[in-house]
């Protein structure tokens, strides 16, 4: 790999090495992109307060995640199509995880499937759940991730109905991939990509294809998505789940103290404060916004999550010190993976845990706990 020292090296790498539609659905947002540009912008805003003399020799990132120690507070957020960024992408970013002691999440919309992933790696990983209009098919994806031993469950609350991603029309998205002429070019000027997804297991929905009626005839990701997402969802589906998912339940995308509270009331064990990385409510806050407030309803009460433009370790210093007790990246990865398969995810770990590391002993900090308001200067 090219010298690479920041997540924006990776994602120019990424650039270069994976064909546009699958890059693109990875980099963007949805209608003008103003909650995505919200993420990185407000992070930013916030400004350190440098302390000096303080010996911090000893410092140690490790934290408890869901009552497991991880050795820093970062979690492999759940990402749509990882094995379509690098060939069998969720297997290889489960183990750069697990390797670096931080849980991996797979999503719903993964390649690989469940039972793929849970074959090839060592240790438990965390499952996402969509909760389809076919509760007979959600069910089943429980059951499937409770068979894999997974060890939480992270139901995702914010796309029910799906924010449109202009880019994904633009560029034709399918999944699986179809080489046509407007795609020709790209996809033969990146043969280490069509090598790595040509051996990878699958090349379609690993969890949905054989296991839900009508997704194989169906190849846009809009398309699937208009017929099995379900805009009826509501906190009585939140119980339904709550009451087949006996191990840890995490809701994912919540932007509102009340939402926050009834996650609470429905027993979730953890809340992810997310607009889904700017690619829902175009228009909506940028998470670390509305962390604060949401930390203040419901932070006593629950574990808080925090996902929305972590690029950075600074920015997870700041998401941590407004009440997060840990950090989602999910773009992050997805650029890692592009780059370098397992390796470059490995390579996002050590970016963040370097750039964290050097972010408390310059503000004056030696452990996670102590990461606080008392390191910002704005
Ligand atoms: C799926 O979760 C997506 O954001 O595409």
């Amino acid at each position: 790999m090219k010298t690479v020292t920041c997540i924006d090296d990776l994602r120019q790498l990424a650039k270069a090495r994976v064909p546009r539609a699958f890059f693109d659905y990875a980099d963007r947002g949805s209608y003008s992109e103003q909650t995505i540009a919200a993420n990185s912008r407000d992070l930013s805003a916030i400004t350190f307060r440098q302390r000096v003399m303080v010996d911090v020799s000893d410092r140690d990132l490790s934290t408890p995640i869901l009552g497991e120690t991880a050795s820093l507070p970062l979690i492999h957020g759940p990402t749509g199509l990882e094995g379509m960024q690098h060939g069998d992408g969720e297997i290889l970013a489960a183990r750069a995880c697990q390797d670096a002691g931080i849980p991996f999440c797979l999503s719903t919309m993964s390649i690989c499937s469940i039972e793929d992933v849970v074959a090839a790696v060592a240790k438990p990983f965390w499952f996402q759940l969509y909760v389809m209009r076919d509760r007979g098919f959600a069910r089943s994806l429980i059951e499937r991730a409770a068979a894999a031993r997974c060890n939480a469950l992270v139901l995702t609350a914010d796309l029910q109905i799906m924010g449109q991603r202009h880019r994904d029309i633009k560029n034709g998205m399918t999944v699986p991939p179809q080489i046509r002429l407007a795609n020709l070019v790209d996809i033969a000027t990146k043969p280490r990509w069509a090598l790595s997804v040509l051996r990878g297991r699958r090349k379609t929905f690993g969890n949905l294809a054989g296991h839900v009626k009508g997704a194989e005839g169906v190849n846009t990701l809009a398309q699937w998505i208009a017929g099995q997402f379900d805009p009826s969802l509501s906190w009585d589906d939140m119980a339904w789940v709550r009451s087949l998912w006996p191990g840890r339940l995490v809701v994912k995308g919540i932007l509102d103290p009340d939402d926050a509270r009834q996650a609470v009331a429905c027993g979730a064990d953890a809340i992810v404060v997310s607009n889904h990385g700017g690619r829902q409510l175009d228009g909506a806050p940028s998470s670390i916004a509305v962390l604060p407030r949401i930390v203040d309803a419901v932070g006593d009460q629950t574990e808080v999550m925090f996902d929305g433009g972590i690029r950075t370790g600074q920015d997870m210093a700041r998401a941590l010190a407004l009440g997060a007790r840990s950090c989602m990246a999910g773009k992050a990865f997805l650029y890692g993976l592009g780059a370098g398969g397992q390796a470059g995810v490995a390579k996002v770990i050590e970016i963040l845990r370097k750039e964290l590391d050097v972010t408390m002993a310059l503000t004056g900090v030696r452990r996670i706990a102590e990461v606080d308001r008392r390191i910002l200067f704005s």
